[in-house]
């Protein structure tokens, strides 16, 4: 049997996808290039944005046709899509064809409803499946390696789906995480990136975030440590200290402020104000000696007006984001917000637009300050033109040419002779 994975969303799902392939391929499966060379299909679903959402459905609308043609090609929908209230049913009922519907929690019991040959719906929130240390996790990131330090959220940000479809926060045991971790690196992978839908607010018994990034940091090889995503309420001074301090953690800080406008944070029950936000930032900017911090930007919330909207814009120049990933609000069936009226598409579409263009901007001003500097640079990959590309201590993307005597996983000195927006060129030194 041959399988393969379509993956919607966030890391969270990336690394998710690669324990659903680590279960598949214990079971014998091998891995197929694409859809068409695969008898069986595995939808690995998002529903945080209907952007994902519709994608999927869409991907999995297209699938009908064929269906109908190989009868024994097994189609099987998993992630939080399914953890929708009554949404695997109703699945189920628009696209009958669809064999198995898996919930966040029950990807290990895929083979289980394969080898059952019918129909199957299963979707639980509870018992979280952790794979911890284990070789059943296919991993495709190399030289990363993502480690789950826990799964769900407590906070329901009042647009967020998270905490409705993956559950209350779970934190795993330090000591297994260390394990996993020291597992990994003794497999060679050069980066770990901790996730967590919240990883500030990381606690098992006595040991709370910082203090397992201590723990992780005592680790005497040499690799990089990441973590996302962290909530501008919970990302104490004592972590920012630890980041300064550290031998392994990356100088680099994604914190999503969503907003500038106090008002809307309030409705988002983000619990914390622009000027909280601000300060943090410059905090972590005067602590951390060349700390580049990156963000998540909604506009279009329900009730944003465009004095709230300039707030966000007088937000985003005053902490000079390196990067943002920037979002419009949509409604998400369930939470408090979709009960409010939403914005007009033109004025989203307007603000959007404005906001990238302004953005776009820091973006590139911030990597023009890399221009002549030699930065340490892990090679992640190659791009499109045959270039390597990897990522600096603080998260800058960098494209330079191949050298035969380096591999992907070296770290290298780069001097950057040119910036694009938000990446750099450069030439290995
Ligand atoms: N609409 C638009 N963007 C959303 N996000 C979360 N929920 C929604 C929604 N309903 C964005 C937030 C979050 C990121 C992961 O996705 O910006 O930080
Ligand atoms: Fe959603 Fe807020 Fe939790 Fe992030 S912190 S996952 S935005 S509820």
């Amino acid at each position: 049997m041959r399988y393969h994975i379509v993956t919607y969303g966030c890391q969270m799902n990336v690394h998710e996808s690669e324990k659903i392939a680590g279960v598949l391929k214990k079971e014998g499966y091998e891995a197929a290039d694409s859809i068409d060379g695969a008898d069986l299909i595995v939808f690995n679903t998002c529903c945080i944005r209907d952007t994902a959402e519709k994608r999927a459905l869409g991907n999995i609308g297209a699938l009908k046709k064929r269906k109908k043609s190989q009868k024994e090609l097994l189609i099987a929908v998993l992630g939080c899509m399914t953890q929708q209230k009554g949404f695997g049913e109703s699945l189920r009922e628009t696209y009958p064809f669809v064999d198995i519907v898996l919930g966040t929690n029950n990807l290990h019991l895929l083979p289980y409803y394969i080898r059952l040959k019918k129909p199957a719906v299963k979707i639980e929130t509870d018992d979280t499946y952790d794979v911890g240390v284990s070789t059943e996790t296919f991993r495709t990131s190399y030289p990363n390696a993502w480690v789950n330090i826990m799964y769900g959220c407590n906070n329901f940000c009042s647009y967020c789906i998270v905490p409705y479809v993956r559950g209350r926060e779970i934190s795993r045991e330090p000591q297994e995480v260390l394990r996993e971790i020291a597992f990994l690196l003794g497999e060679g992978y050069k980066e770990i990136t901790l996730l967590g839908q919240n990883v500030n607010s990381y606690r098992y018994g006595d040991t709370d975030f910082a203090g397992l990034l201590r723990e992780i940091d005592v680790l005497p090889q040499k690799f990089r440590l990441r973590f996302m995503t962290s909530h501008p309420k919970d990302l104490s001074p004592e972590a920012v200290e630890i980041i300064r301090d550290s031998a392994h953690i990356c100088k680099s800080i994604h914190l999503p402020v969503q907003t500038g406008s106090d008002r809307i944070l309030k409705l988002m029950n983000r619990k914390y104000t622009a000027e909280h936000y601000a300060g943090l930032v410059k905090l972590i900017k005067e602590r951390i000696d060349g700390v580049l911090v990156t963000t998540d930007l909604m506009i279009g919330f329900p009730t944003e007006t465009e004095d709230d909207f300039q707030d966000t814009l007088r937000l985003v120049r005053e902490c000079e984001f390196a990067q943002a990933f920037t979002f419009v609000y949509s409604p998400r069936l369930g939470t408090v917000s979709a009960e409010m009226p939403d914005l007009d598409a033109e004025t989203k579409k307007r603000r959007i637009t404005e906001l990238i263009r302004v953005q776009n901007k820091i973006s590139k001003s911030v990597s023009e300050t890399f221009t002549g500097k030699i930065c340490e640079v892990l090679i992640e990959g190659t791009d499109s033109g045959g270039r390597f590309v990897g990522r600096t201590d603080n998260g800058r993307l960098v494209a330079f040419p191949q050298d035969g005597e380096y591999k992907i996983g070296d770290f290298v000195s780069v001097k950057i002779s040119a910036s694009k927006s938000a990446s750099l060129v450069g030439e290995i030194v």
